[in-house]
Formats: structure tokens, sequence, C-alpha cells
């Protein structure tokens, strides 16, 4: 019971013994946007600790919870909380839940975080649909001998595999309909992921810009290099909680990402409510 599939069959078969809900939707719920998980109907939550090998985090605002339902009649899986390789877990661990949610049906992963705006016009407080990413992390959540039962998806679960379309511009575009139907300001962006903890300095953000990045954040990317590893299409919205070092002239803290969530919260959850039956229905 050693390897990695192995792990992630053991940590399917616990939540499994919990509740019969096979999801077709999973959604990974970042710094402050937790609140989502109460829209799920008929919820069955599972604490981390008491799933097989799954990490515990250790981030203020990031609960720990596997919350299975129904959404909208939709059978779906909700993180409440990730775990980051800052904390100092492994690629491995950090993308464990992403192979788990695969084995348990998920073929949809909507992927959130809470970002630092770049782009002059990403405002705080704004939702962005990640178009693409910057993985600047200096690691592969994918490094390792490559494990072909993890494939949910014809010609998936290869050893060399394509990133040309991870966010799902399907996806994207449903998104971008439904934020306008409600009304909520939808703009879209590329997203470079950095190892954190510490936040960046303003010379790295101008770098940053000139590569091409409207977004910077500690998360999401290596969940998404594994869930394209196994043929999951992937949704990725950012919430905008600050304007990245250097773009205005003040400090950055953690307590504004979690009041940020806070305020933002009634459109997020207007838009990922209204989105997940979207999902399931193509
Ligand atoms: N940088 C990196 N990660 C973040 C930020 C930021 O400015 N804001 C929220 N997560």
């Amino acid at each position: 019971m050693s390897d990695l599939f192995s792990k992630a069959q053991a940590a399917v078969g616990a939540i499994r013994e919990r509740t019969q809900i096979a999801p077709r939707v999973g959604i990974i719920l970042g710094s402050g946007l937790g609140g989502f998980a109460a829209q799920v109907e008929g919820a069955v939550a599972i604490a981390y600790a008491e799933i097989p090998h799954f990490p515990q985090s250790t981030v203020v605002g990031h609960s720990g919870k596997l919350v299975m339902g129904t959404i909208g009649g939709v059978p779906v899986a909700v993180m409440q909380g990730r775990v980051h390789a800052y904390e100092g877990y492994a690629m491995e661990q950090v993308t464990f839940p992403t192979r788990v949610l695969g084995l348990l049906g998920v073929r949809t992963l909507i992927v959130t975080n809470a970002a630092g705006g770049i782009r002059a016009d990403i405002a705080q407080g704004s939702l962005v649909a990640i178009s693409d990413h910057i993985n600047l992390t200096g690691t592969n959540a994918a490094l390792g001998p490559n494990e072909p039962r993890f494939a949910c998806a014809p010609e998936a679960g290869q050893r060399f595999f394509d990133m040309s379309a991870a966010y799902s511009p399907a996806l994207r575009r449903m998104a971008h309909a439904e934020a306008e139907r409600q009304g909520i300001p939808l703009s879209e962006g590329v997203y470079v992921a950095v190892l954190g903890p510490s936040y960046e300095t303003p010379a790295e953000i101008r770098a940053f810009r000139t590569l091409g990045a409207d977004l910077v954040g500690m998360s999401t990317v290596h969940e998404v290099i594994v869930a394209r590893h196994m043929g999951i299409e992937v949704l990725g919205i950012s919430l905008v909680t600050n304007a990245a070092a250097g773009v205005l002239n003040e400090p950055i803290h953690h307590e504004e990402v979690m009041e940020i969530g806070r305020r933002v919260e009634r459109q997020f959850t207007g838009l990922l409510t209204a989105l997940v039956p979207q999902i399931a229905a193509i």
C-alpha cells in the first residue's frame, strides 16, 4: 500500500464508506472562499484527518473538510481548504486530493484561489477566470514515475501531456455568460504561481508583468497539472484580494485576503451555484 495509486484508492474507499455520492464536479475552495460549502445540499462533511493519507492544512482560513452532496441536483465533492507547498508538503501530497477526486468520478474540477492583482485594471475584490498559467514554483506535480491508472478519460494518464488548453475554453465561455447574466464583473487573466510563503517583492511583480502574468498566487497550478494528467476538465476562478506588491504603495496582509473573501462571497457563491448544473449538462 505504499504507492501513490494505492494510497489514493485507500482514501476513496474510506470516503465511499461514508457516502454513496458519486461526484461529477469537484470544487477546491481557496482562502476566504470556504463559505461556499454551505451551498451543498444533503452534505456529508468528512474531515481530512479522517481520510487516509489526506494532508492537513495548517493555514488560517482553510478548514480541512471534504463536503460531499449535491448542488442543483448535481453530485459534487467540495474541498473546504487545501494544502500548499509552502507548508512543507511534497507535490505528491499537495495534489493527492485532486487525484482522489478524479478516482471518485469527478470529470470537471473548479479550482478557486485568492490572488494578487498584477494587471492595473484588476481591482481588489474582483473575480477573474484564469485563462492560462505560468508555473514559477520550480517544480511539477507530475514528477516521478508515471501512473497511467490515474487516467479518467481516453488518452489521459500519459507521461507527457498537453497543457495548451489547460483551462477549458468552453468552461470559461460558460462562466463569462453566467457572470454577465448575473451582472457580476468577471475578467480573464494569466495566473503566475510562486512557492511563497513570502509575498513577492515589487521587482518580482514587475518581472512577472513583463512575462505576461496578470495575477499571482501560491496554489492551483499543481492541482491543474495533475487534473490535466488525469484528463479532467478545469475551470479556474481567482478572487483578487489585493493589488500585488508595488502596484499600490501598501503592504499586503493575510487578514485582508480573508476579509475580501467574505465581501465577495455572495457573488462568488451565486456564480458557482449556477455554473455547476450547466457544467454537468455538457
Ligand atoms: N501574492 C501571492 N499570493 C497571494 C497574494 C499575493 O499578492 N494575494 C493572495 N494570495
